[in-house]
This record gives structure tokens, sequence and C-alpha cells, in this order.
């Protein structure tokens, strides 16, 4: 008798926890985009295990990364797999070519490594202006080989295609959701698209960035931005917009059911905002809006249009990304919720755990706690300055220095100590990374991180890791002579402010 009722006892105390756990998370659909380009990614099962402790069940990749793919195996964590623009030719024109990406970069991670694969996002913002309609022709019959692809191997019940598309593939003629179609231009496209999608019970994305409308437009009210209120809402027939996310996410709505498809399911595959490289970019404002939306969006509550939600979301990003192309600007290296070591920037509370905020990686090693300076006997006017720290943020990341941004409030010595030190670290602490001419560099053991501006310790990256992929606004062209531009563009930032500081 006893012991039978401590077994109801134990069961009902195992129910109840069971309960709370569930009351305590709040019923969001938040994904996160892992994107890998960066100089030391963090191990993937250090990653993967982080993912699971902060109660992050999706993540969205931009290419079949095979060391994140194969840490994310047995996890349970559902995956979207991205196909980059650079392969829709050959997927467009050849069957066998698709059967092929479908067998080596998906089905091989379902069968032998348990991966949860639930979507293949078939190019990135194939549609964007800038890109001249490049893609225009090859990314439908792209999707319908992964797609008939996906059909042969079996896989297409569980795995469905999509098409990450940039927001500017609709417009609204009159200011207000209710204006909406798509871009007149491509609007054949879409249709046949959308129309595809449907047929097979797929989702539409689209990627938000109302921090890219307050970036292009000094003029967009901030306010608009995010999600705690703006004075003058938009009155559309009757429903009100407070914010820029659910009047965009809306006029896609207008725009797809002006066309008949009011009822297929969208995802927003990409929507954050960055934390350095501009003067709109910083923690505060971060956390304004990446809290704003989850807030926002908690309880599966929507728009006004789709008032019952949920609405299906992919933050971008996860973490830091210091090899990314800054072509978009030099925000484009700081959109992480998390810091390139894992470390949280800001508290967060994405209502998945009962902890409430964001939980660090554990096992994460560091290099030693040692800095690369400016040398305190090195003479300022000495030309080897200016063409050192040149040579040090044309390698490594300096986006961190400049107007507005984390350390725009050291002195001279502090902006070039901090050029060398991102150029040491980014070599791993070598002896030599620290020894530019003439002696004007030394290194310290002393921190020398100041206010906001942090000197950081890079950690010791996992050689099985490779950066190779990631996206962001606008950067559906993530080409190599893209990057190589953006190294140029950067190293002729920082020279000029570098010769500023001097002079
Ligand atoms: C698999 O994906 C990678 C990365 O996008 C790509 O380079 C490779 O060509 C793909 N393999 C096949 C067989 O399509
Ligand atoms: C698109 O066209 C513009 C103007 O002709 C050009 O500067 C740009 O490089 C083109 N972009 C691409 C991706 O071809
Ligand atoms: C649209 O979706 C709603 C809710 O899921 C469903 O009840 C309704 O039958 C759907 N309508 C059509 C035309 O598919
Ligand atoms: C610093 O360098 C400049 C330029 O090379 C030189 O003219 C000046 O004499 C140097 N000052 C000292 C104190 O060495
Ligand atoms: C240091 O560099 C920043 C830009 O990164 C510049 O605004 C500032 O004026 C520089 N400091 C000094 C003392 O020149």
């Amino acid at each position: 008798m006893g012991r039978f009722l401590y077994g109801v006892v134990r069961s009902m105390v195992v129910v109840m926890v069971l309960i709370l756990m569930v009351v305590c998370v709040n019923g969001n659909s938040i994904g996160v985009n892992w994107g890998t380009q960066a100089t030391h990614p963090l191990p993937g099962d250090i990653l993967v295990q982080m993912l699971k402790d902060n109660g992050i069940t999706k993540v969205k990749l931009f290419e079949p990364d095979e060391y994140a793919l194969k840490a994310l195996g047995k996890s349970g964590i559902e995956v979207m797999i991205g196909i980059p623009n650079d392969l829709l030719a050959s997927l467009s024109t050849d069957m066998k070519s698709a059967e092929n990406w479908v067998s080596k970069n998906l089905s091989s991670y379902v069968s032998s490594h348990g991966v949860n694969v639930r979507y293949v996002a078939v190019g990135n913002e194939p549609f964007l202006k800038t890109l001249n309609g490049t893609y225009d022709a090859m990314t439908l019959p792209a999707l319908q080989n992964i797609q008939s692809a996906l059909i042969k191997a079996g896989l297409a019940s569980q795995v469905k295609v999509t098409v990450p598309l940039n927001a500017d593939v609709y417009e609204t003629s009159s200011d207000v959701p209710s204006g909406g179609d798509f871009r007149s231009d491509i609007s054949d496209l879409m249709l046949k698209i959308v129309k595809f999608l449907n047929d097979n019970a797929c989702p539409v994305t689209i990627n938000i960035y109302p921090f890219i409308s307050l970036y292009n437009d000094p003029n967009f009210p901030a306010d608009y931005a995010f999600f705690d209120g703006f004075s003058s809402p938009l009155d559309d027939n009757g429903k009100t917009y407070t914010n820029v996310f659910d009047a965009n996410y809306d006029t896609l709505v207008w725009s797809l059911e002006k066309n008949g498809y009011s009822n297929m399911s969208i995802i927003v595959g990409e929507v954050g905002w960055p934390t350095d490289g501009d003067n709109n970019a910083n923690p505060t404002t971060a956390r304004r809006f990446n809290q704003g939306l989850v807030s926002h969006l908690s309880g599966g509550k929507g728009t006004p249009m789709r008032p019952s939600g949920p609405i299906d979301v992919y933050l971008f990003s996860l973490i830091d990304e210091d090899d990314k192309s800054i072509l978009p600007g030099n925000f484009e290296r700081h959109w992480g919720i998390f810091n390139y070591d894992g470390t949280p920037k800001y508290q967060l509370n994405l209502g998945l755990t009962k902890v409430g905020s964001l939980i660090p990686p554990k096992g994460v090693e560091y290099l030693a706690k040692k800095w690369c300076v400016l040398s305190s006997t090195a003479n300022l006017s000495d030309p080897q300055v200016v063409s050192s720290v040149s040579y040090a943020c044309g390698n490594a990341d300096c986006t961190s220095l400049g107007y507005g941004t984390s350390c725009s409030n050291l002195d001279a010595q502090g902006n070039i100590s901090y050029a060398f030190n991102m150029y040491y670290q980014e070599q791993n602490q070598q002896d030599k990374a620290c020894q530019f001419p003439n002696g004007i560099s030394t290194v310290t053991t002393k921190d020398p991180s100041a206010g906001t501006c942090r000197f950081i310790v890079q950690i010791k990256s996992d050689a099985g890791s490779k950066a190779i992929s990631s996206a962001g606004p606008g950067s559906g062209s993530g080409s190599r002579s893209c990057s190589v531009k953006a190294a140029a563009a950067n190293l002729l930032f920082f020279m000029v402010i570098i010769v500023i500081t001097i002079l």
C-alpha cells in the first residue's frame, strides 16, 4: 500500500513537473539562423548542446555544412538546409544534379546521421533587385527539380521545399498593407512559384529587416521599427499597425490573398537586429527589437491580417560571424544574439526555457589571456603605423571601430591597439602576428578593454570546422568577388579612420 502510494505520488510529481515545463514555455515558434562564416567557429557539438540548453528546436543553415549537420544528428532539432544561388544554374537545367544534391547533401545526413531535415531553402533572396534578374529564369526550375528529387528519394512528405525571398518581391501602391501585390517586373514569376509551393503544401519564406529600413532611410520613424508603440500608427481600413514588421508581413498576406492564395503558410526566414558597426546597432537597440519581437509573438499571437498566428520565425542570427562580407554595411558581422565565443550579448528571454535568459555554451576553450597593443615607445608619426593598421584591418575584423560603434570611444593609441589585437587574435596569437615593423607593437597580459570596447581573446577553434556560409540582408549574392571587394572597401575605410586619427 505504502509503496503503491509512493509510486502514485512520484508519477504525480513527474506529471506536475512536465506540466510546469509546458506552462513555463510560451508556445513560441522561434528558430535561429546558424551561419558559419567565422574565422573561429565554435565546435558544432558545443553549439548544438547550447541550442538544446536554450530550448531552440529549429535551425536554418545557408549550406549543407558538414560540421553543423553532423553535430545536429540525433538532436531532434528541425533543420532547414539552404542551397546557395550559385548552384541554381546547374540544378535548374539538370535533373541529375538535383538528384545528386539531394543524395549527397540531404539523404545521407537523414539516413546515416539521423538529422531531422524539414526544409530545403532553394536559393537565397534570388530576386533581389540588385541581382539584376540573374536568377529569375533558374529559380523555379531548380525548385521543381529539387522537389522531384525529394519525391524520388522518398523524402517529400518529411522535407518541404521553399525559396527564402527578400521583402522587395512585393510592394504596396498605397503605403498600407492592403495595397500589397507582387513587384510588377517579377509578378508572373512569383505567381508561378507561389502556385508550385501551394500545390505541394510548401510554405512561402520571407526575410523582414526593420533595421535595414532604418539604416537606408534617415527619415524612417525609429519607433515604428520596434514593437513598443508608435505615436502615429498606420490605419488600414480599421486594422492598426504600430510596427513595420506586422505591416510588412501583412503586405505579403494581401499579395497572396489578392492572387487567390489566402491560406498559404508563411515562414519568416530571417529577422533580427545587429549590435555593432552602426549608430543604430548596439545591445540596447538589439534587445529592444528582439525582446519586443519575442513578446509580440508570444502565446502564438499573429498580425492584424492573421491574428490567430502563430508566426513562424527564424532569428538572424545565432552567433556573430567575423568573416562575412561587409558589403551591406559594417553591422553585417554583428547580428548574433551570442558573441563569437557564445557568451550572450544581452538579456533576452526567448520564452523557451524556465531560466528566462540566454544560456552560454559549456566547455569553450580560449587562447591565452594576452593581447597585442601599440608599444608605449612607438612613434605615432612613423609611417609604419598607418600601413600596419591597414594590414591588420585588411586581414581581420575592425568593424567595431568607427562612428557609432562599441569602440568609437577609443583614443588614437587605442584605435591602433584595437586593430593590432584583432589581427593577433585572428592569427591565433602567433608571435609573428604581433611583430609589426620598427617595434611599434607589443604583447601585454593586461586586458586593454575599456567601456563598451571589448578587446577579445579568441577561442581555440576546432580543426575540423570550416567557415563556409552565411547570409543576411541583401546578401543573396554572397560570391567570392563580393568578399574581395568588401575587403578592399573595408581596408580603405579603416585607413581613412586611422589617418584621421593620427593627423
Ligand atoms: C553539396 O553542397 C555543397 C555546398 O553548397 C556544394 O558545393 C556541392 O556541390 C553539393 N553537392 C552536390 C553533389 O550537389
Ligand atoms: C547589376 O547592374 C548594375 C548596374 O548595371 C551593376 O553595377 C551591378 O554590378 C550588377 N549586379 C550584378 C549582381 O550583376
Ligand atoms: C484555410 O485554413 C483554415 C485554418 O487552417 C481552414 O480551416 C480552412 O479550411 C482553409 N481553407 C482552405 C480553402 O483551404
Ligand atoms: C617620429 O617619426 C617622424 C617621422 O618618421 C620623425 O620625423 C620624428 O623625428 C620621430 N620622432 C621621434 C621622437 O623619434
Ligand atoms: C579613433 O578612431 C575613431 C574612429 O574609429 C575616430 O572617430 C576617433 O577620432 C579616433 N580617435 C582619435 C583620438 O583620433
